[in-house]
């Protein structure tokens, strides 16, 4: 094939930032997807209305364009039923982080008992409220996916009806899980399709490539590799496309994020290509995702093609994966 035509492709795990990052990244996300879940780690995290209103708005300024929505999530607190209420027309899932796992997520929790968040975790599963969770431990840092299994079970069995994602899975254990427990989910990036934690830091170090979950072994990206080229009803495409400064990556204290936001389609494009499954790209970037959390999304049609798309070199101070090199698809057109 040489010539494929994307409808409303979406994005359901997205790091856009806040001032003159989000003003370099969002355009380029929307460009080519027609809208995607924003996470709220910023600097204060996201967690009151005002503010998922006021950053959605600061969102589609940068964006300047009708045909992309972005999906809000608010930063996970014991929020009150009643606050829960009051919010839920303005969001499409709370994002809970456990507290150091990844970047700007201080403030997440510091305990998955069930206890103290039952009454916050009751109400989002009444009201519909989708539960997005960064599922790793602080245990062993290629063994910290692993661990969070026991929570997903806890979470998954207390409440049924709540609909949980496991976002940016990485590993066999967690594609496991997808056909154990109806209520859980996933999201998987397009870099770990791609790369393992030799290609981190297995030669030289290669910290555009370092991120949270850290990639994992051959047979983990085989396990997610075969849920995604079959679009597994359960899993989304979430590119997790984090954008740091290329001084901030290329320092002694690099922090963790890919950003593939540019070229996530094309790269999408490569790796089910490669594996002769280019028509189950679809479901993967979209259809699922759009039944899974019940959003009709902005009407889109991106048209990529089998010509060689050099990749920037740096987009604003962001360095993007596979920056310099030539990816096998472009983007044609978008109408
Ligand atoms: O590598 C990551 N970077 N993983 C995350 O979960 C967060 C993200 C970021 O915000 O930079
Ligand atoms: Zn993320």
């Amino acid at each position: 094939m040489e010539s494929i035509t994307l409808t409303m492709p979406l994005d359901m795990h997205l790091h856009l930032r806040d001032g003159e990052m989000l003003e370099t990244v969002a355009p380029l996300t929307s460009y080519s997807f027609s809208g995607a879940l924003v996470m709220p780690n910023l600097v204060p995290p996201v967690t009151t209305k005002e503010m998922v209103k006021e950053y959605r708005k600061r969102i589609k300024h940068a964006i300047g364009r009708d045909d992309f929505e972005p999906y809000m999530t608010l930063f996970y607190q014991n929020y009150s039923r009643e606050f829960l209420e009051s919010v839920q027309n303005e969001i499409t899932a709370i994002k809970i982080y456990p507290s150091g796992a990844t970047t700007n997520s201080e403030g997440g929790v510091v305990s998955f008992d069930i206890e103290p968040m039952r009454e916050t975790l009751q109400a989002m599963s009444d009201l519909g409220i989708i539960l997005s969770v960064h599922g790793e431990t602080n245990g062993f840092v290629m063994d910290r996916e692993a661990e969070f299994m026991s929570v997903y079970e806890k979470l998954a069995l207390n409440f049924p009806k709540l609909k949980i994602i496991m976002e940016h899975i990485t590993t066999a254990d967690a594609v496991a899980m997808l056909d154990k427990y109806d209520n859980l989910y996933a999201t998987i990036t397009v870099h770990h399709l791609i790369i393992t934690l030799d290609d981190v830091a297995g030669g030289m170090l290669r910290p555009h490539l370092f991120c949270k979950p850290i990639a994992k072994r051959p047979e983990d990206r085989a396990a997610l590799l075969k849920v995604a080229l079959s679009a597994h009803p359960k899993v989304m495409f979430g590119s997790d496309s984090a954008p740091h400064p290329k001084h901030t990556k290329e320092s002694c204290g690099c922090g963790a994020g890919v950003f593939t936001a540019p070229i996530a389609l094309q790269l999408l494009c490569e790796v089910f290509e490669a594996h002769d499954q280019l028509g189950n790209l679809q479901a993967f970037v979209s259809d699922n995702a759009q039944r899974i959390y019940g959003i009709c999304a902005e009407f889109k049609e991106v048209v990529l093609v089998k010509h060689d798309f050099v990749v920037p070199e740096i987009y604003g101070t962001v360095v993007p994966m596979k920056a310099g090199e030539t990816l096998k698809w472009s983007i044609e057109r978008v109408d």
